[in-house]
């Protein structure tokens, strides 16, 4: 099988029926995507294919046979980071990390598609996405002020105006 992951032409070795995360994780060496509840109710695993979000851990690598894959490590580069990824450090939009990867390729789709800031359309779009640790105010926030066309001094940071806890819808504990 052959896909293009981060622009990279790769043949894939794995069987068949792998899953894309472990074919990503463990051939690929590309670990942006996490491994959470390998069950598709998490979002950590999220990859974009042919542009769009994807559950890798559900994705049989054999479906996506010829497509463009995209995962965080696709997105910038420490010295050029994205403007998802500006906005979640000036937004203190991650904490541990672990679900960060799948949220910032989930909201680079959003945004990319032309959706808005209003918080509960971001809300729906980044529905099961889970986060334990930031309480979803700054993820909110964060994708907000990319749709909005903010500019990011990421040696500084934004104070939060609300720093009331809230959910992504679906994402209730
Ligand atoms: S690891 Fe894929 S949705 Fe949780
Ligand atoms: S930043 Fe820790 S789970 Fe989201």
């Amino acid at each position: 099988m052959e896909l293009t992951v981060n622009s990279v032409a790769r043949t894939v070795q794995s069987p068949p029926l792998s899953s894309l995360l472990t074919v990503l994780r463990e051939e690929l060496d590309i670990t942006s995507p996490k491994a959470g509840c390998e069950s598709g109710g998490c979002g950590a695993c999220t990859v974009l294919v042919d542009g769009q979000p994807r559950r890798s851990c559900l994705t049989a690598v054999c479906a996506v046979d010829g497509a463009e894959v995209t995962t965080v490590e696709g997105l910038g580069t420490p010295e050029d980071l994205s403007r998802v990824q500006q906005a979640f450090i000036h937004h203190y939009a991650a904490q541990c990390g672990f679900c960060t990867d799948g949220l910032i390729v989930a909201a680079t789709a959003y945004v990319g598609g032309g959706g808005s800031a209003d918080t509960g359309d971001i809300g729906e779009a980044l529905a099961g996405h889970y986060c334990r640790c930031t309480g979803y105010v700054k993820i909110l926030e964060a994708v907000a002020a990319v749709a909005r066309g903010d500019t990011f001094d990421t040696a500084s940071t934004a104070s939060s105006a609300n720093n009331t806890y809230v959910t992504i819808a679906g994402a209730e504990s």
